[in-house]
């Protein structure tokens, strides 16, 4: 019997429609459905495709060890994710090398911050694997904020919030447009760069942008302890006058 084809498909921001008809389509054929989710969590990607899957699927949750906050050393975090994911992408292994096919389903496009990568760097040496794109969530909080996002040849930066306040400083200090990720507790820390570069005026907060519960705030009035990870700031391109 031959091996089972592994399949990283993007389902898209939250919104079960925003999923391509190509991933709808492996989704569909995949005896095994693998996400990931944190401990007592429904798992984003699983919200998102849960209206698509057959009832007769084996689901493999891939359940985080850790979830929000990252732990302090000693805890060593990155030991314990990089075990998790070994044993991640063995319990994939197993039902690749039983010869059925995996979809692993990844919150918005896998190659895009996404951890299929770490699944795809374990396994796709053993087994053939396939990708298929996914609408990404800065993409999706552009059209939620109903800003377009970059004109002409203006440069766009994707910046993680979780960069120290001066690394944050000097890469927003010439920005042209950029979109901020990974916010959560990183908020605050995002808040004062902006406001110290004079930009809040330009800046748009969008929380679980086409996903159920999906909010648009303005900077000034969020409490930060209200933040949740999935949550971006986008700073738009200046808007192009010429056409
Ligand atoms: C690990 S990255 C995953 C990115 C994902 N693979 C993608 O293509 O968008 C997680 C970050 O993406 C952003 N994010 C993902 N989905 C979002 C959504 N629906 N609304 C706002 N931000 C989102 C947040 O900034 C979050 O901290």
């Amino acid at each position: 019997m031959g091996k089972g084809r592994l399949y990283g498909l993007g389902v898209g921001p939250g919104d079960p429609e925003l999923i391509t008809i190509k991933a709808l389509r492996y989704l569909r054929a995949a005896p095994v459905v693998a996400y990931y989710v944190g401990k007592e969590k429904r798992g984003n990607a699983l919200s998102s495709a849960k209206p698509h899957l057959r009832a007769d699927q084996i689901r493999l949750p891939l359940v985080y060890p850790v979830t929000g906050k990252k732990p302090e050393p000693p805890y060593d975090y990155e030991g314990v994710m990089r075990d998790f994911y070994d044993e991640a992408a063995e319990q994939v292994a197993a039902h690749l090398d039983a010869g059925r096919d995996v979809a692993a389903l990844c919150e918005g496009d896998p190659f895009f911050y996404g951890s299929f990568m770490y699944l795809h760097d374990r396994l796709a040496e053993r087994f053939e694997t396939e990708v298929v794109p996914g609408v990404c969530s800065v993409v999706a909080s552009a059209s939620v904020l109903r800003t377009p996002l970059v004109y002409r040849d203006q440069r766009l930066q994707v910046i993680a919030g979780t960069l120290p306040e001066e690394t944050l400083t000097r890469m927003l200090s010439e920005v042209e447009a950029a979109a901020i990720m990974k916010l959560g507790s990183n908020f605050e820390k995002v808040r004062r760069v902006i406001r110290a570069l004079g930009l809040e005026s330009r800046a748009r907060y969008v929380e679980r942008a086409t996903m159920e519960g999906e909010r648009i705030r303005d900077l000034a009035g969020i409490d930060p302890e209200s933040v949740p990870y999935f949550s971006m700031i986008l700073i738009p391109g200046e808007r192009w006058r010429g056409q």
